[in-house]
């Protein structure tokens, strides 16, 4: 890897606010000599607590989600700039789980990288094909084309390769699929943006999936909710 690792944990609508404290000492200590960066995405709601537990630690802390708008009348969204106000640096934009639940196309993507860029934040943006679309052969044509509409036109951003029928599944793809998307997305994103591999990452086959070229990081769900599992997977990285 030439880029500095990055290790993601996405909690998802997972969490209380009790277990902040705890998980962030366990994590910070844990992680004191580590050699890859580590970003934790709680819930908006804890977003603050989570900032606070980690300061002084290195380890950054994300958002989810964030609105296209930097503010106005919609109900229950969050706005980047509030997300950076509470002490994120990251927001993850564009998930499958957004994607689906919430009818988000690749133009909704772009903007909300774009606001997330404007608030200063740097957006992880999430593309994949669902199974159907790599039973097809289409896999490579779909996330061209998410990544084609979804990224940024211009600033920072960190992309996640997140095939949908491997989020929460307990299924990866094979090394040889992962490193041939990897390379495809490294040949359209350039050399200075981490290429996060995400879906059923564990402590089990980290080692094996960071390894792969061009997988610059892990973008992780389930596995990142307890402390010591996460940061098993974070020293997957290696000295
Ligand atoms: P998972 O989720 O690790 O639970 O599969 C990954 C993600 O959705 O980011």
């Amino acid at each position: 890897m030439s880029l500095r690792p990055l290790i993601a944990g996405n909690w998802k609508m997972n969490g209380r606010l009790a277990e902040v404290a705890p998980y962030a000492a366990t994590l910070a200590r844990l992680s004191g000599g580590r050699s890859c960066d580590l970003l934790v995405c709680p819930p908006a709601p804890l977003a603050a607590a989570m900032a606070a537990a980690l300061e002084g630690s290195g380890i950054a802390v994300g958002g989810q989600d964030c609105h296209t708008a930097a503010k106005g009348a919609h109900t229950g969204d969050v706005a980047a700039e509030q997300l950076a106000d509470v002490g994120c640096s990251h927001v993850i934009v564009g998930h499958s789980e957004r994607r689906t639940d919430h009818g988000e196309t690749d133009l909704v993507v772009r903007a909300k990288a774009e606001a997330a860029l404007n608030a200063g934040l740097v957006p992880i943006v999430c593309v994949g094909e669902t199974l159907a679309q790599r039973k097809a052969g289409q896999a490579a044509a779909v996330v061209r084309a998410q990544f084609d509409g979804s990224v940024p036109r211009s600033g920072a951003y960190v992309l996640a390769y997140e095939p949908v029928w491997a989020i929460g599944t307990g299924l990866t793809p094979s090394s040889q699929e992962i490193a041939e998307m990897h390379a495809t997305l490294r040949s359209l994103a350039g050399a200075a943006v981490r290429l996060l591999y995400g879906g059923s990452v564990k402590p089990s086959n980290a080692v094996e999936i960071l390894a792969i070229a061009d997988v610059d990081g892990a973008l992780v769900g389930g596995a990142s909710l307890k402390a010591e599992e996460f940061w098993a997977i974070a020293e997957a990285v290696g000295p």
